[in-house]
């Protein structure tokens, strides 16, 4: 086997068995009495001279690892640092859904396994710290970078989060990011977010403490303000809350070139400058001889740089990373059964005339199907900046099928620019299958001239008038949706029978949207974000703000709010069977403000197909002293059932869990109060169970 060679490997440490927390913390300091200042703050931002930076930016972008923090004389190794999160962005690396698809899946142990593919395909190329975990909130869905996200519920991201730290960390540090309040691109630079305590601790920060919890390594601070300071230079966000309130042990490094504005970002909590010194060398160096930043501050940053590297060099199953282990054939049936997780059925009407629904089509009895759509034969696998992974080959829709349908099937294709054409094959076939949404030119990562937040969420007039005119030439049309996030499709969704939401399937999509077509696989996605009627259901968003107001309300906790119906709803799925829930049961139905409850209930694949069904549970506040969403979601879990199989699904609930923050007293409040718990296959609580149950004073 061909093996990685590290360039830099620890040598410092010899012994095999993990240390304890307390030697790791003795070593770390012994190597820092042995460092100069300078030295320290070495530790301290990317090693890369700043010109051949500059160039090896511009032009070998996410090539190789980025290093920071070598010291030879102490045989300290530099962090190598690599980005994600739908996979490893150097060379040609395993390509995933994107996040926001993943996210879909609600699949934790599956997100688990793709943390840890990108793990070791990480190091096997040489990186040791993978900032592939983002973690924004989803505000609202024009924002460009929302498909590097998991969805718009900070429970949801929090699990999903904390699943891929778990797997990543086997391997490498994981690196979660933007802290804090991310989610306007085009603006990102400069923003200013207005954001109460209480919204931002409950809203924007608890599924980054979800993962501080889970162990992770490092956190990287955003580019845009919050409350007035840029986040890399927010004392509050960085030393109040994450490092003495969370105690965090990791470090945090900076988003790239434009997050540090000089180097008192060190006092406020930056540990690391990326990925060049531009304030965080001599410059820092001089701030430290004044007295501007303390000898203490920057000893607490290398202490903790220190300390993560030498619990890393520790972890890892030294026999994986080789050349071969990226885009290994269990990586690519990763890759597959993510896109087959996270394809959304959100509609499957019957077939007019018929006693059957639309899908899964009956691939056997198929003579002619007609494939839509200029997406169809792109590898559209998302964004084309700092999460842009260059996969070795990628299937694309139109491959997908025509390798699922038998020889005899004829495979009609047309791209769809010429209506006309699109509906004459249309007229002729058994079904037709139109491919229409997004790309990287409509949104993604501002770079320049592409990506950037979505102008319109609707798709383009000719691709609205595209899917009209195929469904009235052939009834038999199923739409597949490609994009990062949320599209309205009010003009059109009742005139088609079938669709589904695609997302950016990563390398393997074509495959699994066949898979899913043809009834190979039954979905069993579920949105991670409300897909609404129109833009005035969503927050006010505008992407050159320079200073923005962000509410306690967003998403279905704004749509519910308002007493509003989406175009579907967070949490929404349909599946080839039917599921029923039944016996809702909650133990005990009162408890103390420090207690916990178990809630379960049984679940019955009703269908003659086995299938996984994604269980969530939502609390709602039955009069509340403060304002409260009308319910949120704070469980949830996924089954697999065979035809007639009934299981008991559990859920654990902590009071602690349905806290508000309270402003005044700076801390959590339990409130004694009666709670309604809903538990059903989506947030819509019309088709949900519900139970009561206290918590005492
Ligand atoms: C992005 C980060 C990314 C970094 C390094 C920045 O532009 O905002 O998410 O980790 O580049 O690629």
């Amino acid at each position: 086997m061909a093996r990685f060679k590290f360039p830099g490997e620890w040598g410092a440490l010899k012994e095999n068995v993990p240390l304890t927390k307390e030697r790791v913390e003795e070593e770390a300091k012994n190597l820092l009495a042995q460092m100069s200042l300078e030295e320290k703050i070495k530790q301290m931002s990317g090693d890369t001279p700043l010109l051949r930076g500059l160039i090896e930016l511009g032009v070998a972008y996410n090539r190789r690892p980025l290093p920071a923090g070598e010291n030879v004389r102490l045989s300290i190794p530099a962090l190598r640092f690599s980005d994600g999160p739908r996979g490893v962005v150097m060379n040609h690396s395993t390509c995933f859904p994107v996040a926001m698809a993943r996210g879909a899946s609600w699949d934790t142990n599956l997100e688990e396994r793709i943390g840890d593919a990108m793990g070791v395909e990480a190091r096997s190329q040489g990186a040791n710290l993978f900032a592939g975990v983002c973690i924004n909130l989803l505000r609202h869905p024009a924002w460009g970078r929302a498909q590097e996200t998991y969805g718009e519920d900070t429970y949801h991201i929090g699990e999903m989060g904390a699943a891929c730290v778990k797997g990543v960390q086997r391997h490498v540090m994981a690196c979660i990011k933007h802290f804090a309040a991310n989610s306007i691109e085009r603006a990102r630079f400069r923003v200013d977010v207005r954001i109460s305590e209480r919204t931002l601790r409950e809203v924007y920060l608890s599924h980054f403490k979800r993962c501080v919890d889970e162990g992770v390594a490092s956190v990287m601070s955003a580019y845009n303000k919050v409350n007035g300071h840029y986040c890399s230079h927010n004392r509050h966000l960085l030393r109040d809350i994450l490092k003495e309130e969370w105690g965090f042990e990791g470090f945090v490094v900076s988003d790239f070139l434009f997050a540090v504005h000089n180097g008192e970002a060190a006092n406020a909590g930056l540990d690391i400058e990326m990925p060049l010194a531009i304030h965080f060398g001599k410059k820092l160096t001089r701030l430290v001889r004044r007295g501007t930043v303390s000898e203490d501050v920057i000893d607490d940053a290398v202490l903790r740089i220190l300390k993560q590297k030498i619990r890393f060099a520790q972890i890892g199953e030294p026999g994986k990373y080789a050349l071969q282990a990226i885009v290994s054939s269990e990586h690519k049936a990763l890759a597959r059964e993510a896109a087959q997780k996270s394809i959304v059925l959100l509609k499957n009407d019957f077939v007019a005339g018929a006693k059957k629904r639309i899908l899964p089509v009956d691939v056997a009895h198929l003579s002619r199907i007609a494939i839509i759509g200029k997406l169809s034969t792109k590898p559209n696998t998302g964004d084309r900046g700092s999460s842009m992974v260059r996969p070795p080959y990628v299937i694309p829709p139109l491959e997908g099928i025509r390798a699922a349908v038998p020889q005899d099937c004829e495979v009609m294709y047309s791209d769809g620019r010429i209506i006309r054409k699109a509906v004459d094959i249309a007229r002729k076939a058994d079904i037709s299958v139109i491919i229409v949404g997004h790309t990287h030119r409509d949104e993604g990562e501002y770079l320049f001239t592409k990506g950037g937040d979505r102008d319109v969420l609707t798709h383009k007039p000719h691709d609205e008038t595209l899917i009209l005119r195929t469904v009235a030439a052939n009834p038999n049309t199923v739409v597949v949706l490609m994009g990062g996030s949320a599209i309205i499709t009010e003009s059109w969704r009742e005139k088609v029978p079938a669709l589904l939401m695609a997302w950016y399937p990563g390398m393997e999509g074509g495959n699994a949207l066949a898979d899913i077509l043809f009834g190979k696989v039954n979905p069993c996605a579920k949105l991670p974000c409300a897909f609404p009627r129109s833009e005035s259901q969503l927050p006010f968003f505008h992407k050159h703000a320079r200073s923005i107001k962000y509410g306690y309300f967003h998403g279905y906790r704004l749509m519910d709010k308002q007493g509003q119906v989406p175009a579907f709803p967070f949490g929404f799925g349909l599946s080839y069977t039917t599921y029923a829930y039944n016996n809702l049961q909650i133990d005990p139905v009162e408890i103390n403000p420090n207690g916990t409850l178990r809630v379960s209930v049984d679940i019955t694949n009703k269908g003659n197909i086995t299938g996984e069904e994604v269980a969530q549970l939502y609390v709602g506040y039955d009069g509340s002293r403060v304002e409260r969403p009308v319910k949120e979601l704070k469980g949830f879990s996924k089954v697999h059932l065979a035809p007639g199989q009934t299981q008991i699904v559990n859920f654990v609930l902590t009071a602690r869990q349905l806290a508000y923050y309270d402003e005044q007293q700076g801390d959590w409040v339990v409130e004694p109060l009666t709670y309604t718990v809903y538990v059903g296959p989506s947030s819509r609580t019309e088709e949900s169970l519900s139970v009561k149950f206290r918590i005492r004073g």
